[in-house]
């Protein structure tokens, strides 16, 4: 019997049971859009799953940065379920997620997933398994608390991961740009006119026999090599010598090479995030949405919301301007709010109250310029542009009292029309003159959805219409038998009967109601450095029963905190 074969895998109840998804429709809400009419930016309200669903036909291959930080699986999550079973359905969410996220990456695209250590170790196997090995990056360690739990039995957990996959293996960064702190090491001690300078490393890393030779100094001195021989050959050392790239010690005795700051591009970005200064931490995420949302009592605030300058940061080494970023967990809108600041085009999605109650007035202050918290000073952000908001659409089809599949009647006309280009995969784009034009999938292919009762004089008329080069794909709910194979260019279906077993309707929900994690209430307030504020004297935190120490990302904000 041929052995079967084996490979490495990670196994979960439910793995690889993937819904068959409905792809709806997006429908604006004109009452909640905001800003510039013109502006692309896409709030989405809805289950994440449903809406990456509804952007796949469109963005598939375009979003440039994709940050999700998804509920953490703290063991608070799934009250309902063994913690087995927990595991594995969190894993099954985060799976079909992961796939369509990675659909919509651009060639040059990355994802980011942040998370911390109850479910992150799984989610790169699981990220291994699904996306391939390759396309693993880096796992940045980010410093999240800025102070250690000293109540801890076991180990103050201050930090969470950020995995970062991307789409091709050969990604390369943006540089960071260099700040004054990267550059001390730098000085002009003989006042060089090419500027500060450092002196570098001349020693080869391994040991190269071809590469010890002496050198001369203009005095007169010889000088050996280091003992792994010199960094380069020797026609390269006399060329750095003549341009002044490697120079000698006043007294000729040694030999040093100049590395000089004005040569120096950005910096690579390090996996380890540790500043808190450069990436904000837990406690400054939520000072920052206190300062937002003033007369908001804290309780009532959002609980987890992450600070601006971690996702500039990201969005800093991930994309340019203009290019599109997308949040599918967008909670409070930090992502969203960042990427608007720095021009990129930015998509979000979001399921709970935090929707109406923290994403739209958060994104309308900082397109009015108002939101002067977070990275706003920091790269002088003064307002502008608008974002569109957009729920889900309900499910076409409904089930009738004798169990029947029937479109659902919340479709007009114009919707049913738009959902059946989806479902068909057309781009519904309705030509302004001619009617049976309402989608298109090549310059050749149209498809027409009726609710009316298609006949063949009906029929003709619209041949007569059409170039012979033209097919025409018709939706309906019900046509005259001569007309099912009257012409060989028109397809004629019936609606439902062409959706059925395609896709599962009637749900609204993939998410198994995991929606905000609760978190500590009592902690000190965080005042961040500038004008000072009165300090306000805290308990310390009580640890939870059950509950991991440290990192829960505490709601920090007790009456009279600062400012
Ligand atoms: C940890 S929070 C994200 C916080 C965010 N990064 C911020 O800075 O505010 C996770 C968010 O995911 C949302 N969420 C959970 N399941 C979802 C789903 N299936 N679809 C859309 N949003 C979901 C929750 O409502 C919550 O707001």
């Amino acid at each position: 019997m041929p052995k079967k074969k084996q490979k490495l895998e990670l196994t979960w109840i439910g793995k690889d049971e993937q819904p068959q998804l409905e792809p709806r429709i997006l429908i604006e809400d004109p009452s909640k859009s905001y800003g510039d009419s013109n502006a692309e930016n896409m709030l989405i309200h809805g289950d994440n799953l449903l809406a990456l669903k509804a952007l796949e036909q469109e963005f598939t291959g375009k979003v440039q940065c994709i940050y999700v930080d998804p509920p953490f699986n703290t063991g608070q999550a799934f009250q309902h379920y063994e913690d087995g079973v927990a595991h594995s359905l969190w894993l099954t969410l985060m799976e079909s997620r992961i796939e369509f996220l990675f659909r919509l990456l651009s060639p040059t695209g990355t994802l980011w997933v942040h998370l911390d250590d109850n479910e992150v170790h799984y989610m790169k196997v699981l990220m291994d398994q699904t996306l391939g090995r390759s396309r693993f990056i880096s796992s940045i360690v980010w410093r999240a608390a800025d102070s250690s739990n000293n109540d801890a039995k076991q180990f103050s957990l201050d930090h969470n991961t950020i995995l970062v996959y991307a789409k091709s293996s050969d990604w390369e960064s943006f540089l960071l740009p260099r700040q004054d702190k990267d550059n001390l090491h730098y000085s002009n001690p003989d006042d060089d006119p090419r500027g500060p300078w450092f002196q570098g490393n001349l020693s080869s890393p391994n040991p190269r026999e071809n590469l010890r030779f002496d050198v001369s100094s203009p005095q007169g001195y010889v000088i050996h090599p280091p003992s792994n021989g010199w960094r380069w050959s020797r026609e390269r050392m006399n060329s750095m010598i003549s341009t002044g790239e490697i120079a000698f010690s006043s007294d000729g005795t040694r030999v040093m090479k100049k590395t000089y700051l004005a040569n120096q591009k950005g910096l690579s970005p390090s996996s380890l995030w540790s500043d808190i200064e450069d990436t904000g931490h837990n406690r400054q995420a939520k000072y920052e949405l206190k300062k937002l949302f003033p007369d908001t009592p804290t309780a009532e605030l959002f609980k987890t919301p992450k600070p601006e300058r971690l996702i500039y940061k990201i969005l800093q080494i991930a994309t340019k301007e203009g290019d599109i970023v997308l949040d599918s967990f967008l909670g409070s809108g930090t992502t969203a709010a960042v990427a608007h600041k720095l021009g990129r085009r930015w998509i979000g999605a979001e399921l709970g109250n935090a929707y109406s109650e923290a994403c739209i007035p958060r994104l309308r202050k900082v397109c009015d310029g108002t939101d002067q918290g977070g990275v706003s000073k920091l790269i002088e952000w003064v307002g502008g542009g608008g974002f569109k908001c957009y729920e889900l659409a309900p499910s076409l089809l409904k089930s009738d009292t004798h169990g029947n599949w029937v479109i659902s009647d919340e479709y007009n006309a114009d919707m049913l029309a738009a959902a059946m280009a989806k479902h068909e995969a057309f781009n519904y784009s309705p030509d302004a003159e001619i009617y049976w034009k309402q989608g298109k999938s090549s310059d050749k292919d149209f498809i027409f959805t009726t609710t009316s009762f298609v006949q063949v004089a009906f029929l003709d008329r619209l041949h007569e219409e059409m170039q012979e080069d033209e097919h025409l794909l018709i939706c309906c709910k019900k046509f005259s038998a001569p007309c099912a194979r009257r012409y060989s260019n028109i397809e004629i279906r019936k609606i439902p009967k062409m959706l059925l077993g395609k896709c599962e309707f009637g749900r609204d929900d993939y998410s198994l109601n995991i929606v905000n994690v609760p978190t500590e209430e009592d902690a000190p307030a965080f005042v961040p450095q500038g004008p000072p504020a009165a300090p306000t004297a805290k308990p310390k935190p009580k640890r939870k029963k059950g509950g991991r120490p440290g990192l829960s990302q505490p709601d920090l904000f007790g009456e009279g905190t600062a400012e």
